[in-house]
C-alpha cells in the first residue's frame, strides 16, 4: 500500500494529517509512530485482517463472532468500505494493521453517529494509538455535521470502559443485552463533541 502523500499540520493537536486523494476526502492521519488510514475497497483485506484479530482477542467486545466474520465475503467487505454512511479506519505500523474502529449510523439515534468495532493490538495498548484512532473517527463525525457521538461497551470490559470515560464519554443510563449472548450487558455511552475537550 502506498502511503506517501501530501501532509499538513492538523490543528489543535500534534497529529499530522495526510490525504491520499486530491479531493477533500480525509483518508490518512499520520504521527511519528503510525498511520491512520481509511482503506480503499481494494485494500479490504487489511480491514478483514485486523477485524479477525479483534474477534479472536476480545470476543466479548463485539456482536459478531470470529467464525461469522471468517465467512464474510470479499463483496461484503467492499460494500462496507464503500458505504458513504460509515467510515472504517485502520492504524498501520509499517505494513501491519494494529488497530481499527469505524464510525457509522445507529438506527435508534438518527441524530448521532456511533463508534463501532474499536480494537487495539495488545502490544500498542497504553500508547496514543487508541486515543488517536477515536479522534480520527470523531473528526469524521464532525465532518458529517453531527455533534452527538455514542457507543456501546460491554460492562465486563473495565479497561475499555475506563478508556471511553477518559475520552469524555458518559453513560446515558440505557443498556441492552448482547444479542448472541444475553448474559452480556452492553452499556450505552455518549459525548457531545461541541463540549468535549478530549476529542
Ligand atoms: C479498548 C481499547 C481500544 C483501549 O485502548 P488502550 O490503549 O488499552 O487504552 P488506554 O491504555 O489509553 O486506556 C485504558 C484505560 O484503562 C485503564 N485500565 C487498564 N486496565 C484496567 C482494568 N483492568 N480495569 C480498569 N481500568 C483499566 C488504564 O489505566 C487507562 O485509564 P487511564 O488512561 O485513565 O489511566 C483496548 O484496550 C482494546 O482494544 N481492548 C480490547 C477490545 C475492546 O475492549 N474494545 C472495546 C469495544 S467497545
Amino acid at each position: 500500500m502506498t502511503l506517501c502523500a501530501r501532509t499538513r499540520n492538523f490543528s489543535n493537536s500534534n497529529i499530522r494529517y495526510s490525504s491520499l486523494h486530491s479531493s477533500d476526502d480525509v483518508r490518512v492521519w499520520k504521527t511519528r509512530q503510525m498511520l491512520i488510514v481509511r482503506p480503499s475497497v481494494d485494500e479490504w483485506e487489511i480491514a478483514r485482517e485486523i477485524r479477525l484479530a479483534s474477534l479472536l482477542n476480545t470476543p466479548l467486545a463485539y456482536g459478531t463472532t470470529h467464525s461469522q466474520a471468517l465467512r464474510t465475503s470479499e463483496a461484503e467487505w467492499r460494500r462496507r468500505i464503500a458505504d458513504p454512511r460509515s467510515a472504517l479506519f485502520v492504524v498501520m505500523a509499517g505494513d501491519s494493521p494494529i488497530a481499527t474502529a469505524s464510525g457509522g449510523e445507529h438506527e435508534l439515534h438518527p441524530h448521532a453517529r456511533w463508534l463501532y468495532g474499536m480494537y487495539c493490538d495488545p502490544r500498542y495498548r497504553g500508547s496514543e494509538v487508541a486515543t488517536s484512532l477515536v479522534r480520527a473517527v470523531s473528526s469524521w463525525v464532525r465532518s458529517q455535521g453531527v455533534s452527538d457521538f455514542g457507543l456501546h461497551v460491554n460492562e465486563a470490559l473495565p479497561r475499555a470502559v475506563s478508556f471511553y470515560r477518559r475520552l469524555g464519554f458518559l453513560p446515558t443510563g440505557a443498556s441492552e443485552a448482547l444479542r448472541r449472548d444475553p448474559t452480556q450487558r452492553l452499556v450505552e455511552y455518549m459525548t457531545n463533541l461541541d463540549e468535549n475537550d478530549e476529542l
